[in-house]
């Protein structure tokens, strides 16, 4: 069953009173809810939902919205590549393609040892810094091969 602890609840009960409506918490809660559950499964949106007292489909309408909610289980590291046209102009789609040559596996996907999972995102507003990536919660930047390489090899 989709549950926050009852330390959790007493924190989101925190976040709802800081807001004048009780749907206002939505963003927070729904980053609490990722915290905890890892993704926002239909079931953890619908428990969103029953917390906040608001329909699912609004809260399946923003967490799809917005890419930095996940809707579906990923690797440990959640590669994320701007795909926005700073990048493109600078080889966006060449990081991907190396990227997902040397993973061997292709884009939305996650590599068999549930270690890294690729995506491409819309501007991450680094753009002077073309091309960029976010791994995680860190940003890469000025991307070449010769970074891509050091980066990945060096997580663990
Ligand atoms: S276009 Fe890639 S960060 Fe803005």
């Amino acid at each position: 069953m989709v549950e926050f602890s009852p330390e959790r609840f007493e924190e989101f009960k925190k976040i709802v009173a800081k807001y004048p409506q009780k749907d206002a918490a939505l963003l927070p809660t729904l980053w609490m809810a990722q915290e905890d559950f890892g993704y926002l499964s239909l079931d953890v949106m619908k428990y969103v939902a029953k917390i906040l007292d608001i329909p699912p489909s609004k809260v399946y309408s923003v967490a799809s919205f917005y890419t930095m909610f996940k809707k579906k289980p990923t690797g440990k590291y959640l590669i994320q590549i701007c795909r926005t046209l700073s990048c493109k102009l600078r080889g966006a789609e060449e990081v991907t393609e190396y990227i997902c040559n040397k993973l061997g596996i292709g884009l939305n996907e996650t590599t068999k040892d549930n270690k890294f999972t690729v995506i491409e995102v819309e501007c991450l507003g680094s753009c002077g810094t073309a091309p960029m990536m976010q791994i995680n919660n860190d940003y890469y930047e000025n991307l070449t091969k010769r970074k891509i390489d050091s980066i990945l090899d060096n997580l663990e």
